[in-house]
């Protein structure tokens, strides 16, 4: 990017930037960051401590740590609510018999509650685990039941899809309802009620570093979502990242738009930033380029961290909207969870004054392994520089490292603090991510003279979908449960808006005639049970599928028939 642009967001960002990198990254250890975060005897650990409790014994405890706002409502908490929130909510899972390590989800929209429970949870020493609420009742039932999850957090709307599955669950002992009307059933306590019953004093679980603390189900190629987990070490890492790549400051305003449901939503909409000590926005309210300006301009956002399709969707929607709002509180941008594309990178810089900042990782990695630094020029396109402390590198499928500017797999040296330490109860899906000396990423770049990592694509079949990682896999197991439907075949279609919409080849069923109202009641049916993201935008009915000797689907013929690509090696098409 040229000169004068950097020299001109340098202006913009006002403060000094936190991390200096080229000089931190020569000489980095772990070891030397680990005083900004707060140790308990005997190096024991908490990260809803870090994140909250530890500010309330300073000048912070005053300080706006949320700023909650819904489409008609609007609330403040400070860090010493949140403090006293949280421990309420710790002392209701403990009076519940909830344990140390006792897998504790949360089915809530972007709520309040959810953020006091998802901290109270690891106060306990318990496991947080996070769901979309646009998850249907079979994406919801694979999660309970894998984590075998003792109590559910949820609302009493959501709650109707879990009473579809409960039985089902011989695990779940509890439903937290969060609202009034809350049905007076076997199992079922009301969060309101238990709040106001319990104390605001709680002595925090002392945990070990490496104890888990939250864990999220993702997507791969086979197989259902995995419980990826994570441990309470994790938050010297997001602590780290969201003060280096977001630039974190005192008097920072950020908002991170992602659900909790998210990766992004846990590290950098919880746990990091408030590690940092920022005051987080929380929207509730789904996706308006209006209401998102009206935002930004309202709590004067200095740091604004979201993702390529939100941000082409406000490309899209045209500057006249956004030259309504006053932006001018805005710092510094970033970016995450699928490519940026570089018009994007150039159309913040014309209509904001400021780039956004790409910045890479996965569920797997718990914080931001890769990105592009306030004092260091954007090359757009590409994800920017591995953090200090983490050694990237490209290679070959058997783990031999490539020359510069070749493409290869994206691997990474283990070892960083926030990598994720299971696969709940899955061993060998955990192992199957290293070879030699490297994790594997499953993501193919290439490394350029100066460093910069350039994304090119997946290795594998997985699909991302307006930022949301979807396993097709997952997608045609629900499709095969419609009753029309013999076999179905899932891949990801290149979109400008959304990066890729899934799109599902269907063989159907002897007596059953493709038809347009067939095709509706299909989507409606992935919909409303798996996820509201997960569903196939685009269906084509076809004669067979293809498919290797062994049965399995080559989704990669069928992409490459949608793409009109060359099919590529067929010799173990069984067709
Ligand atoms: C993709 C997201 C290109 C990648 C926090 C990765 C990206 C997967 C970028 C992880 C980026 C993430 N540019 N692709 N800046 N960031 N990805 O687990 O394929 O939802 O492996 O975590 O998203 O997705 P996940």
């Amino acid at each position: 990017m040229k000169e004068e642009i950097v020299q001109k967001s340098m202006e913009k960002l006002r403060l000094k930037p936190n991390l200096d990198y080229d000089k931190v990254v020569k000489s980095f250890k772990w070891d030397d960051i680990k005083s900004e975060i707060e140790f308990f005897e005997k190096g024991k650990l908490n990260a809803a401590y870090n994140a909250v409790d530890r500010h309330v014994k300073t000048w912070r405890k005053n300080k706006v740590a949320l700023y909650w706002e819904s489409d008609n409502d609007s609330k403040k908490f400070t860090f010493s609510e949140l403090s006293i929130l949280s421990n309420k909510f710790a002392n209701v899972l403990k009076n519940l018999g909830v344990k140390k390590e006792d897998r504790v989800f949360i089915l809530l929209p972007r709520i309040p509650s959810l953020y006091i429970s998802f901290l109270g949870i690891l106060k306990v020493g318990a496991i947080a685990g996070t769901m979309f609420s646009a998850f249907g009742p079979s994406g919801i039932k694979d999660r309970l039941a894998d984590s075998t999850a003792k109590v559910l957090i949820t609302d009493p709307e959501l709650k109707k899809r879990v009473d579809e599955i409960r039985f089902e669950l011989p695990s779940l002992e509890t439903i937290i309802v969060v609202g009034d009307n809350v049905p007076k059933e076997k199992g079922v306590v009301s969060y309101n009620e238990e709040m106001n019953k319990a104390s605001r004093n709680f002595d925090i679980e002392k945990t070990d570093p490496e104890d888990f603390s939250f864990m999220l189900y993702t997507s791969g190629t086979t197989g259902k979502s995995k419980g990826i987990v994570h441990a309470h070490y994790s938050i010297l890492q997001q602590h780290i990242t969201a003060k280096w790549v977001l630039d974190l400051h005192e008097e920072d305003v950020m908002w991170c738009t992602a659900d909790p449901g998210w990766v992004t939503g846990i590290a950098y909409g919880i746990l990091g930033s408030w590690s940092n000590g920022a005051s987080l926005v929380v929207y509730e309210g789904r996706f308006d380029p209006a209401k998102w300006y009206s935002i930004l301009e309202k709590y004067n956002v200095s740091i604004w961290y979201s993702a390529p399709t939100a941000i082409r969707m406000l490309m899209a929607a045209g500057n006249d909207i956004l030259k309504k709002y006053d932006l001018s509180s805005l710092r510094y941008l970033c970016s995450v969870g699928e490519p940026l594309n570089p018009e994007a990178v150039k159309w913040s810089v014309e209509e904001l004054g400021l780039p956004f900042h790409d910045n890479y990782w996965q569920t797997e990695t718990g914080s931001i392994m890769v990105a592009n630094y306030p004092l260091m020029p954007i090359k757009p396109g590409s994800m920017g520089k591995p953090i200090p402390g983490v050694r990237v590198a490209i290679v070959d499928d058997a783990g031999k490292e490539l020359p510069i500017g070749k493409e290869g797999n994206l691997v990474i040296q283990p070892g960083w603090p926030s990598m994720m330490r299971q696969i709940w109860q899955n061993k060998e899906k955990y192992d199957s991510y290293f070879k030699g000396k490297w994790y594997f990423t499953g993501d193919r770049s290439s490394m350029d003279k100066d460093g910069y990592v350039w994304f090119v694509g997946r290795a594998d079949d997985v699909i991302k979908t307006a930022g949301e990682r979807v396993g097709p896999f997952e997608v045609e197991s629900v499709l095969i449960e419609h009753p029309a439907v013999a076999e179905a075949g899932v891949i990801g279609v290149p979109d400008e808006l959304r990066g890729e919409v899934i799109k599902a080849f269907l063989v159907l069923k002897p007596g059953n005639e493709p038809s347009e109202g067939l095709k509706e009641d299909i989507k409606k049916f992935v919909k409303t049970r798996l996820a509201g993201h997960a569903y196939p935008k685009d269906i084509d009915f076809i004669k067979t599928l293809p498919k290797t000797r062994s049965g399995k689907i080559m989704r990669r013929v069928l992409k490459a028939r949608e793409l009109g690509l060359p099919e590529g090696d067929l010799t173990t098409l069984e067709e």
